[in-house]
């Protein structure tokens, strides 16, 4: 035995001398730090990080990528230089059991301790039993025990690798499974390195709009349940159009089976798997919670054009059109995210700010003018391009998390109060775009035009769309972070007909302090009339307006 202890004391040496090799040191633990949570201030809500407002200035690993320690070692100094301050890993279920009962959480250690020892923050996704609305991820012993926990079946009849979502036994596995990682993650994780967790990934029933094994064809012909029609029944006039439309449909009934109250049709069939897939995952996310209460999600693989009827897309998988059924089956969820890989980022977004959801982007491309857009018109909790280990270190889209980073403090002083507004152009097409605030109308011009910042200077290339933030810090007084954009200030409302720049101020911010650089006029500002934001990188001026006649 003791010759064991040896053994083990070496081992744990030879592992402490690795990870000193590859990780810089771990900052001491700080005791009892607070939960983190999500919170509503004014208008919006925050994500709260050690009791702060956070903004998950973050990316996504490719799925395979946690799965080797090794593989990510050059992976985590790089996300550090690209100023990532929240991780989107991963936890697997055939990883984190590979024996029904034996558990093996060295994968999410590693992370927990090389996010931490980086200042970086996690969102771990738990892969169980759904990914991309399959079962892969699931252990060996899962998968070959079909008896146990069964598959869904499609119209043809034949069982595919997806777990029907009305097996209770495959529910108790996975939130047997998803609670032993809390569990684990609440015992080595005081700091709250882990701020939040996706439980499973991209839900839903695909190749069908229904799951017709056995197990759901009968529940499929039995009453909806109670649970669900009192929650309809209860919030009828806040319902989304969408599901008003199907419950309309056949009458508003308020009770009898499946086909009675919503119909036959792919979108009867998409509420039936919703409330099924939801229920399920909200009970996993219960079983997590029990031991852990950070907040948890629920991605979604969009609907991807509107001609596309469920099964074509996940059917039952957390798409908005089916967030009441989401919000009623799942109520231990924070937050419904969508994975926008489609061009209309702005419709996304607003579909899925309905009925108060907090918006977080855990899967997309990497566009900075989406991430102004998303962080200035809907105040989002996070961005996360997918894939983010693949871009390159100088990607634009690490100079716009690094401006943020900053700006952070203000962001959380301002957003509640309705003081942030994005400018972002739409297309290239598109030239200008004016904001009113603050008694002046804030005229951009997207692009090159206006005077290059300096004769001597060449002109950068123009990033492929402009975009900015304003923020209204005090009276006559905004900040302007952004790039391929310039502004000229008109007087709005009562008052002196005319405005001017009273100053012109360069700068950045660090931890929300203002950083003055260069005061700005003559050429740089067009003689006194442009603020101009059309640098290399995001640039940040503060500018103080007046009015006179
Ligand atoms: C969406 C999934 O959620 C991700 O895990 C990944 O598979 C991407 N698609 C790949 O584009």
């Amino acid at each position: 035995m003791a010759a064991m202890q040896g053994q083990w004391w070496s081992l744990f040496l030879a592992w402490s001398a690795a990870l000193a090799q590859t990780a810089p040191p771990v900052p001491a633990a700080k005791a009892a730090a607070p939960l983190p949570a999500i919170q509503r201030h004014g208008a919006i809500a925050q994500m709260m990080v050690d009791g702060k407002p956070f903004l998950m200035l973050a990316g996504e690993l490719h799925n395979s990528s946690a799965s080797s320690i090794d593989y990510m070692k050059p992976v985590w100094p790089k996300l550090e230089a690209m100023h990532i301050n929240t991780v989107i890993g991963t936890a697997s279920w055939e990883l984190v059991e590979p024996q029904e009962g034996k558990f093996d959480f060295t994968l999410v250690d590693d992370q927990i301790h090389q996010a931490r020892a980086r200042h970086m923050r996690l969102v771990l996704i738990w892969f169980g039993t759904w990914k991309n609305a399959n079962a892969s991820y699931t252990p060996l012993w899962v998968k070959k025990d079909f008896r146990r926990f069964p598959r869904v079946q499609s119209r043809d009849g034949v069982a595919r690798e997806e777990l029907t979502p009305l097996g209770d036994q495959s529910l108790a596995a996975d939130a047997k499974a998803f609670r032993a990682l809390m569990r684990h993650i609440r015992a080595v994780d005081p700091q709250h390195t882990v701020i939040m967790m996706q439980v499973e990934n991209e839900t839903g029933k695909i190749g069908d709009s229904r799951d017709r094994s056995p197990i759901a064809e009968a529940a499929w012909n039995g009453p909806v349940p109670a649970a669900l029609m009192n929650y309809l029944s209860e919030n009828k006039s806040r319902l989304l159009p969408e599901l008003t439309k199907v419950w309309a449909a056949n009458g508003f009934k308020t009770s009898g089976t499946w086909p009675e109250v919503f119909g036959t049709d792919a979108y009867a069939d998409e509420v039936f798997m919703a409330w099924h897939i939801a229920r399920y995952v909200g009970k996993v996310a219960e079983a997590g919670k029990a031991e852990l209460p950070i907040p948890m999600y629920a991605n979604a693989w969009l609907v991807q054009n509107d001609e596309q009827l469920p099964g074509g897309y996940p059917s039952g998988g957390p798409v908005s059109r089916v967030h009441d059924i989401w919000r009623a089956a799942a109520p231990q969820l924070d937050l419904l995210a969508p994975d926008i890989y489609i061009d209309d980022f702005r419709g996304v977004c607003a579909s899925y700010t309905r009925s108060g959801n907090p918006l977080f982007i855990p899967e997309s491309r990497a566009s900075v003018p989406n991430l102004f857009w998303a962080i200035g018109r809907h105040a989002a909790l996070g961005y996360s391009p997918f894939g983010i280990e693949s871009l390159p270190e100088d990607t634009p889209l690490a100079a716009a998390y690094q401006t943020l980073e900053g700006l952070m403090p203000l962001l959380a002083k301002y957003q509640p109060e309705g003081q942030v507004v994005p400018v972002v152009q739409e297309s290239a097409g598109q030239k200008t775009q004016s904001v009113s605030i603050g008694g002046y109308r804030l005229n951009f011009t997207f692009g090159s035009s206006g005077r290059a910042p300096a004769p001597t200077t060449p002109r950068p290339a123009p990033p492929e769309l402009g975009y900015a933030l304003v923020i209204h810090t005090a009276p006559d007084e905004f900040v302007l972070v952004g790039q391929g954009v310039s502004m000229t200030p008109a007087a709005d409302g009562p008052g002196p007909t005319l405005a001017g720049f009273g100053t012109i101020d360069e700068g950045h911010y660090e931890k929300g302090v203002w950083i003055p650089g260069r005061r700005i006029n003559g050429d740089e500002s067009n003689g006194g009339t442009r603020a101009i934001l059309r640098g290399p990188a995001p640039g940040t001026l503060k500018v103080k307006l007046y009015r006179y006649e």
